[in-house]
């Protein structure tokens, strides 16, 4: 493609060829659809519109040094995706048809797939809505599934360079036994005021307590949190936080590397006793943190003075990009090939 940046690009929304659809009607899921529009006509009444019935997901696809797409780890995102439509009571799409329309979308979109050298991606967003009408506060009986790609930078200015977070205890992104284990777009909503302010002070992201308590770390606005203490790669437990299919992956990847993981409540105190910090996902990828302000407290934890990552996120980083790049072995059988 001629007139792109592959390098420059930053995490937005470039549009481009097609979008692959599938309705869900009469109880069930009909044939992948192929569009070239950007636009989705729906009922006024749908219950996406009023009552929150909308899941979404986001993975991305790579370019291979050897030329090869490669697509990281789709069956988890799928996977999620039912979980996410059982949460909110919407009809449960097939991880085969997932699959399918991930396959179709990429290689339909093919000539966006930046370039391996870049280091950028095509960010791939799958999202599931209620179209159905109702006015009463009950479930849709159709739904739409779409999915649409973007190639993308990085979702944090400065790619792997270190940044800072905040905590602020008067603002809640999910709550336990709520939303906070699904990937629905009503806990986004929730987030944009703590995380607008947290960017207008000059943060990356909010760093959310859990919300019952305030007394253990929950995860960030769009990632999941780890900290590394000597050989120990610690990460939260919590009934508020997505199941992070990076934080999945980095944490075998740790195993592997012979690191200790700890995956439990880790209270506010423990901050100031790691040696690195960092926000996972896939649009962050891994995103180490330069120090944590907790704001009500008046209180900083500094990891990084100078911008650089430390050397145990370092070696994640690299791995991970590895595997996903083709550049490392997949030992895990966590990358399929789209031909
Ligand atoms: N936590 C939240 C709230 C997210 O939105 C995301 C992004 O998907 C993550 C964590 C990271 O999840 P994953 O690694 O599956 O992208
Ligand atoms: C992702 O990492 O895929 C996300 O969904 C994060 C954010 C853009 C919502």
């Amino acid at each position: 493609m001629e007139n792109v940046n592959w390098s420059d690009l930053s995490f937005g929304y470039m549009k481009t060829d097609y979008n692959v659809r599938c309705c869900y009607r009469n109880g069930k899921w009909g044939e992948l659809e192929v569009s070239s529009s950007e636009i989705i006509n729906i009922h006024m009444a749908a219950t996406c519109l009023h009552y929150g019935q909308e899941a979404f997901e986001g993975l991305k696809a790579f370019r291979g040094k050897d030329g090869k797409i490669r697509v990281f780890r789709m069956d988890e995102n799928a996977k999620r995706m039912q979980s996410s439509s059982r949460g909110i009571m919407m009809a449960e799409l097939p991880v085969e048809i997932f699959e399918e329309a991930v396959r179709k979308v990429v290689k339909l979109n093919e000539r966006f797939i930046p370039p391996y050298e870049s280091g950028s991606s095509l960010y791939i967003r799958p999202l599931l809505i209620g179209t159905g009408a109702q006015v009463g506060v009950k479930p849709a009986d159709e739904y739409l599934f779409v999915v649409f790609v973007t190639p993308v930078g990085p979702y944090f200015k400065g790619g792997f360079k270190t940044s800072p977070v905040c905590i602020m205890r008067n603002y809640d992104r999910a709550a336990p036994h709520g939303t906070g284990t699904i990937k629905v777009g009503g806990n986004y909503a929730a987030s944009m005021v703590a995380g607008d302010k947290a960017r207008k002070g000059g943060y990356a992201a909010v760093l959310y307590l859990d919300p019952k308590e305030k007394k253990y770390i929950d995860e960030c606005g769009p990632a999941n949190f780890f900290g590394i203490r000597g050989n120990s790669y610690i990460t939260p437990a919590s009934l508020s936080i997505l199941p992070s299919i990076t934080n999945m992956s980095l944490i075998q990847i740790a195993q592997d590397m012979g690191l200790t993981v700890e995956r439990r409540p880790v209270p506010i105190e423990e901050l100031s006793t790691f040696d690195e910090a960092a926000e996972c996902g896939t649009a962050a990828v891994i995103a180490p943190i330069s120090q944590i302000d907790d704001l009500d407290e008046n209180k900083s934890y500094v990891y990084s003075k100078e911008g650089n990552p430390g050397p145990i996120c370092e070696r994640l980083y690299n791995k991970l990009r590895g595997i996903q790049y083709g550049d490392e072995p997949d030992v895990h059988g966590w990358v399929r090939i789209i031909e």
